[in-house]
Order: C-alpha cells, then sequence, then structure tokens
C-alpha cells in the first residue's frame, strides 16, 4: 500500500494518539500540509518565508526520498478550516560510530498560540520520541532557548553540552 504520508503511520505511538484531547489526531506531514495550517504553526516558532506550492513539494520530495525525516502533525479534525494545531520533526542521522548508531534530532516543535498550554507539546515530544526508539536511535537531541527549557525538562530531557554555531 502506498505511503500517506512523510514517513509509516506505524510509527505513530497508539497511546499518544489516545491522550490527545477529543477530536484531535497524529499523523505524518503530507503533501496536502502547504494550506492546511501547518506553516501557520510553524510562523510562531520562527520565520518561514513567503513559499510557493511547487517549492513546498520540491521539498517535501526531497525529504521524502531522504527517508530520515518524520515530520508530526496534530490537527483538531473539528476545525473545518486549516486544522494543523501543532508540529514537530525528528531528523534521524546514521552513524559509524556506536556500532553504526542512530542519533534523533529534535527540531521545530511548534504548537499553535491559541492552543498552547493543552499538552499538545508534550504529545508532540512523546510521538517523537516513539518513532526515534523504533527506528533504532540510541538517544535523541535538541537544541532550545533557556525559556523553553522548562518545558524540555517536563518531557523527560536533560541539560547536556553547549551549542556552537556558524551561519551561512
Ligand atoms: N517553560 C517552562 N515550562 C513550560 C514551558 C516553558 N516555556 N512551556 C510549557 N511548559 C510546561 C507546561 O506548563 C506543562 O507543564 P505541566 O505538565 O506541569 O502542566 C508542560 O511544560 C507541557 O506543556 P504543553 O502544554 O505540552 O506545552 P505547549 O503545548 O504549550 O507547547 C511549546 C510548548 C512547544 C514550547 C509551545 O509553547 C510553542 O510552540 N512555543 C513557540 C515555539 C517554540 O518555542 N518551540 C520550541 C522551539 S525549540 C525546538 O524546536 C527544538
Amino acid at each position: 500500500m502506498a505511503q500517506e504520508g512523510i514517513f509509516a503511520s506505524s510509527l505513530l505511538s497508539p497511546e499518544v494518539s489516545a491522550a490527545l484531547p477529543e477530536g484531535y489526531t497524529l499523523r505524518a506531514l503530507r503533501k496536502s500540509d502547504y494550506d492546511s495550517g501547518f506553516l501557520d504553526c510553524l510562523r510562531v516558532l520562527t520565520t518561514v518565508g513567503d513559499i510557493s506550492k511547487a517549492d513546498f513539494d520540491q521539498q517535501y520530495d526531497h525529504m521524502a526520498t531522504a527517508g530520515s525525516y518524520y515530520v508530526i502533525i496534530i490537527e483538531d479534525t473539528t476545525k473545518t478550516e486549516r486544522p494543523v494545531v501543532g508540529t514537530g520533526a525528528l531528523i534521524v542521522e546514521r552513524k559509524f560510530i556506536h556500532s553504526l548508531g542512530a542519533v534523533g534530532h529534535i527540531e521545530d516543535i511548534a504548537v499553535a498560540k491559541d492552543q498552547q498550554g493543552k499538552k499538545l507539546g508534550l504529545r508532540i515530544i512523546q510521538a517523537l520520541d516513539f518513532v526515534a526508539e523504533q527506528v533504532g536511535c540510541y538517544k535523541s537531541i535538541l537544541d532550545c532557548s533557556e525559556t523553553n527549557e522548562g518545558f524540555y525538562v517536563k518531557c523527560g530531557f536533560r541539560r547536556a553540552g553547549l551549542q556552537m554555531a556558524h551561519y551561512y
């Protein structure tokens, strides 16, 4: 059967789905998410830019072909327009160290402003943790601002190391 989203639905945690508020569902990103509210969610996090449908599709295809991008969506199925209310991504990096181990990188966690405080952020992290374990990651890591440290501590993360960056 053709895969409907950017990753197989067998990687969606049944426990996390069951813990969502009534009417909310968990699923993989789809190409049709161009105008589902997905990009609006990301705008809560940072600049998204003015993306054409063609460019969105090209980026989606690139990620789907790579096979290491697990982009999760939470949607409120009772909303008739732009139902996506939260998103997050896990990117799996395969390594030569740790017996050919894999590390999960958690990126771009965003919950729509009017939906924050309903544990959706926590559910996104739990869903990504489930994927990471299922695909064989030995750890997941992320970068965040000091203001979000408390959220990630509540999600079970602990401060480790120091981030450095080169911007191009
Ligand atoms: N600091 C401390 N605690 C927090 C914070 C915070 N900034 N945000 C939430 N919490 C706590 C909540 O109070 C809750 O605690 P409780 O279990 O004691 O009640 C727990 O963390 C879970 O909170 P949720 O309701 O799941 O949080 P929410 O759905 O609002 O999502 C998020 C949190 C993702 C940070 C959201 O506020 C958001 O989208 N912010 C803007 C975008 C952003 O900063 N994203 C993270 C970028 S870092 C990255 O992507 C790797």
